[in-house]
């Protein structure tokens, strides 16, 4: 264990914000009613559902995997207030898996087998990095899917439940993003500030990083066409806006950064970070 300074500094406000936040807004899966009626009745339908969710619980799960992997990495830099944060994060992915782990229950089936959904598997793999920029830059296109499937999943209201917890989702995903802007501005704006080539080199690094990522989504809608047509998951646009508002958002942050390091513009306030779509 590696302690550097005793008495953490805790200076960085939004981050402080964030945390804080998020742990005023935790709820728990025994909020929801699980009771409510069920409007699927069709045997085929809900295979079909259970094998579309199949990548969205094996994404909660990796997510939980990978932040509280993060949490000692980010102690080791003394970067505090984003261990702080991030320990929120995680109880967050917990709660979304066993969300996730129940509706299957309620469904009364099972995800795909690893084996038998390879895609999701490799896209997970790809996500994986010690280095936290690098970690960030490709959990956003996790982070982002799983809105775009929530929103999905809320427009087309298939059963109350799942409505339930897209909603709740939604609201965490928003903070995740929040977080997630602010650490690559804050990284950016030092980077900027201290070695402007070097910026610009992580920068294309980066956004190769990302790309290399989103190529690992197509696989999995490829292989659950039948089903995500079935249920009615606009399969083309989902593709289409994940590549375009993951791009869109880590140049925002690098932009944002950049900004700051030429003191053209203050730090992003938080509020604008976590608009989701913004
Ligand atoms: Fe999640
Ligand atoms: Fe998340």
């Amino acid at each position: 264990m590696n302690i550097y300074k005793v008495l953490p500094d805790l200076k960085k406000k939004r981050q402080m914000h964030l945390w804080h936040t998020a742990l005023r807004s935790q709820w728990s899966a025994e909020d929801l009613d699980w009771k409510k009626p069920h409007r699927i009745t069709s045997r085929k339908f809900k295979d079909e559902l259970a094998r579309v969710l199949t990548p969205v619980l094996m994404g909660e799960q990796a997510a939980l995997y990978s932040v509280s992997g993060l949490i000692p990495i980010l102690g080791h830099r003394s970067e505090v207030e984003s261990q702080f944060y991030l320990t929120t994060w995680a109880v967050d992915e917990a709660r979304h898996t066993e969300l996730f782990a129940r509706f299957y229950h309620r469904l009364d089936r099972e995800p795909l087998a690893i084996r038998r959904f390879p895609a999701g598997y490799l896209f997970q793999s790809r996500i994986v990095s010690k280095d936290p920029a690098e970690w960030l830059s490709g959990v956003l296109v996790s982070e982002v899917l799983a809105l775009l499937v929530m929103e999905e999943f809320k427009r087309l209201d298939i059963d109350p439940v799942l409505s339930d917890i897209s909603n709740g989702i939604l609201d965490d995903e928003a903070r995740h993003l929040g977080f997630n802007h602010i650490y690559l501005e804050d990284r950016f704006s030092q980077l900027f500030d201290q070695d402007p080539e070097e910026a610009e080199r992580y920068q294309g690094h980066l956004l190769d990083r990302l790309a290399y990522v989103v190529e690992g989504v197509p696989p999995i809608f490829e292989a659950l066409k039948t089903e995500l047509d079935a249920i009615g998951v606009r399969r083309d646009e989902v593709l289409e806006k994940l590549a375009k508002e993951t791009r869109r958002r880590l140049l925002r942050s690098v932009e944002a950064g950049r900004r700051v390091a030429g003191r053209q513009a203050a730090a992003s306030r938080l509020a604008e970070a976590e608009t989701l779509g913004a």
